[in-house]
């Protein structure tokens, strides 16, 4: 198999990039940023993929997206461009070389008003999204589907931290300029690594399950109070100096879901391997050398 990653630069990308070398599927890989592969422009998407399907056994990625949830409530256009019109662009041109496609998705295409207890949104539960992420990534999912229902899957993932702009990464910066730090307490989710995640979608690549939608993340919930005490636990420090405060209490632009968690039963279901518990991947992600900016052992 030849893998070909959109967004390369990006948090999944760059670990996709990192993992492949160990798994002898994948004969070769390669990744195009931004500036190599303009996923909107849909000429130069079927002209990269075509080029790539005469060099291997094609498998697509599409780890490119725009992610500011805030930026895209302002400029939903732009940000429909990139997670849905291009999205489109990239199944259409996989049709045509008939190569597979995973497009990651996100626990924002869901409401995400469940009580604290739940249950955990399955891939067969409603889509509702509230905010425009939310709704231009849901485009780009049945796009996908559609325009390449046989080989096509679609993994919704959450509350991912690596190499880039993340909670992780944030907190343990905060942790150097400030003594206590207020954090929200009644949002809930499960925190994947995405070292975690690129793990699955390679298994997921290799196994080659039913196609359709998926849910993956790391195991176990928390909440972003929880993440960040967990944090400050794995760095060293006094996790009391993180305290608890409420959504209505933090200004944001957008809502952010109070309930984000997925369920993996799916995934497992599938035959593919549950990422692992959300703390088990704090501790590990702390131990590998630059994998989470100022987080993780220095490179
Ligand atoms: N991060 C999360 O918490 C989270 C949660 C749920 C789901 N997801 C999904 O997981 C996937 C991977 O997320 P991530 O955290 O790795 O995102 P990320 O770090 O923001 O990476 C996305 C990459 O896509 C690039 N990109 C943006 N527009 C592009 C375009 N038109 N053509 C080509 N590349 C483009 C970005 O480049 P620039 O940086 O130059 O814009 C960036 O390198 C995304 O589909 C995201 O929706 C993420």
């Amino acid at each position: 198999m030849r893998l070909l990653v959109t967004g390369a630069g990006g948090q999944l990308a760059t670990d996709l990039m990192l993992l492949v070398p160990g798994r002898p599927a994948f004969g070769s890989a390669v990744a195009y940023g931004i500036d190599q592969l303009d996923i909107t422009d849909a000429a130069a998407v079927r002209t990269v993929l075509a080029r790539e399907a005469d060099r291997g056994d094609l498998v697509v990625v599409n780890a490119a997206a725009w992610t500011d949830v805030d930026g895209a409530e302002a400029k939903e256009e732009a940000a429909y461009a990139v997670n849905a019109t291009a999205s489109a662009h990239l199944a259409a041109a996989c049709a045509e070389v008939g190569a597979p496609l995973v497009y990651v998705s996100t626990d924002y295409v869901f409401a995400g008003d469940r009580p604290p207890e739940g249950p955990a949104y399955t891939p067969d539960d409603e889509p509702d999204p509230r905010t425009a992420y939310g709704r231009t990534k849901l485009a780009g999912e049945r796009a996908v589907r559609e325009l390449l229902p046989d080989r096509s899957w679609v993994v919704r993932t959450a509350w991912v931290y690596g190499p880039g702009r993340n909670f992780v990464a944030t907190m343990t910066r905060l942790a150097g300029e400030r003594e206590t730090l207020t954090v929200v307490d009644d949002q809930r989710g499960s925190p994947t690594w995405s070292r975690d995640l690129a793990a699955g979608l390679l298994e997921l690549l290799e196994k080659r399950p039913a196609p359709g939608v998926l849910h993956a993340t790391g195991g176990g919930e928390t909440t972003w109070y929880g993440l960040a005490r967990a944090t400050f636990a794995e760095l060293g420090l006094d996790a009391e100096r993180v305290q608890p405060t409420s959504s209505a209490a933090y200004a944001s632009a957008t809502p952010r879901p109070a309930y984000s968690v997925l369920s993996g039963a799916a995934w497992a279901a599938a035959g593919l391997t549950p990422l692992p518990h959300w703390t088990v991947a704090l501790a590990n992600a702390r131990r590998e050398p630059g994998a989470v900016p100022g987080y993780s052992r220095a490179v």
